[in-house]
């Protein structure tokens, strides 16, 4: 199978500061006993007072392209995944051209007509990111063969959490991630085929406030619709199907059956969700890899953070088949085969 797309190089970057399930005994009604059985969790890493979401997207994208042996002046599109962005507005994608120094190779003060002008934009998958941003590197690889793409996932989840509210707050966690995606050169995997899906309909499932449907005026208070909410039981039924039916769907286009899978990665959002998953298609437990209990939920970020520890390890190789699979709010879903 020929690929338009190759990974380069991984990054991943996550907060010194952790939160345990002893920590949230502390401050609720809960305990690590409800926290391993219901989820796998066991620890998170959280943003610190004066470090945002920029911050930890910058040291894993520093880490991708040291991994990738590139120089930064090669680099042509910035894309990142969040639901967490620091701003609105400027995108995380600019903040880390910024904190780059890529206006010294491709910004306004170089801009002339045989340099290549750098792309920056984020966008909003929730935790299916890194497979929509798969995606949508194979578009710009298409358009651009020369292209060399730095794909970057950056949460900041524990910002729009209520620590108030015990079904959400327990969950997630913080962490980046970053690949070089290109369509030549030396490479680490390549991305054999990639397939995405969405459905507005479920829109209320899961919800982060904190745009322009917040009418605040300056004195306002902030309430609960500030913070993430969800309905933790539907989303649970409707990850399953969706990882499940579109990873089926993305093996049966590449001509593959479950046996030829040697390695299964699944956004890292609850243990019981990636068995049923499991389960379902009928995978090996011994090629499912998990790293949730170290993270809890990072949202775009899960699936880098388990393929980063999976590489060290040894456990993903390249030429072996992997599959990835992730769900998010929207609702989001998507899979992805690497090699
Ligand atoms: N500690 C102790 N008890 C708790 C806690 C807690 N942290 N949280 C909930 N409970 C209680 C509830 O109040 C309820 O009590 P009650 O029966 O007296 O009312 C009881 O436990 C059962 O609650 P459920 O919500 O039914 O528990 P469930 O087994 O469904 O587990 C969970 C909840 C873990 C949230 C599960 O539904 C889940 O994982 N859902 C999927 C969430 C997810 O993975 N989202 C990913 C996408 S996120 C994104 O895209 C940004």
């Amino acid at each position: 199978m020929n690929s338009i797309c190759y990974i380069a190089g991984l990054g991943t970057s996550v907060p010194h500061t952790t939160l345990s399930n002893f920590d949230f005994e502390k401050i609720m009604d809960t305990s690590d006993e409800w926290i391993v059985t219901r989820t796998g969790i066991k620890n998170r890493h959280v943003l610190a007072k004066e470090q945002n979401v920029s911050d930890i997207a910058y040291e894993a994208s520093i880490k991708a392209i040291q991994d990738a042996k590139i120089d930064k002046s090669e680099i042509t599109h910035i894309l990142v995944a969040t639901c967490s962005p620091q701003n609105l507005s400027p995108s995380v994608a600019c903040l880390i051209a910024e904190k780059l120094g890529m206006s010294s190779v491709s910004g306004l003060q170089t801009i002339s007509p045989k340099n290549p002008s750098l792309v920056c934009f984020d966008f909003n998958a929730a935790c299916s990111g890194f497979i929509y941003g798969l995606e949508l590197a194979r578009a710009f690889l298409m358009l651009h063969r020369n292209a060399t793409i730095l794909l970057v996932t950056a949460e900041g989840l524990s910002r729009r959490l209520n620590y108030q509210d015990r079904t959400t707050s327990i969950l997630f966690g913080d962490a980046a991630g970053a690949v070089i995606l290109r369509d030549h050169g030396d490479y680490l995997y390549s991305v054999l085929d990639v397939s995405i899906g969405a459905d507005g309909d479920y829109k209320d499932l899961i919800r982060i406030g904190g745009g322009t449907e917040w009418q605040a005026k300056v004195g306002d208070r902030i309430d609960d619709t500030f913070f993430l909410s969800m309905q933790g039981r539907e989303v649970f039924k409707h990850a399953v199907r969706g990882m499940t039916q579109e990873s089926f769907k993305l093996l049966e286009r590449n001509h593959l059956a479950i046996s030829d899978i040697d390695l299964f990665i699944a956004h890292q959002a609850n243990m019981r969700i990636i068995e049923a998953v499991g389960e379902r298609l009928g995978i090996a437990k011994d090629n499912v890899f998990t790293n949730l209990e170290k993270y809890g939920n990072t949202s775009a970020s899960s699936i880098l953070l388990a393929m980063d520890e999976a590489r060290e390890k040894g456990i993903l190789k390249k030429g072996n088949k992997t599959l990835l699979t992730a769900f998010g709010a929207g609702l989001t879903w998507g899979s992805a085969l690497l090699s």
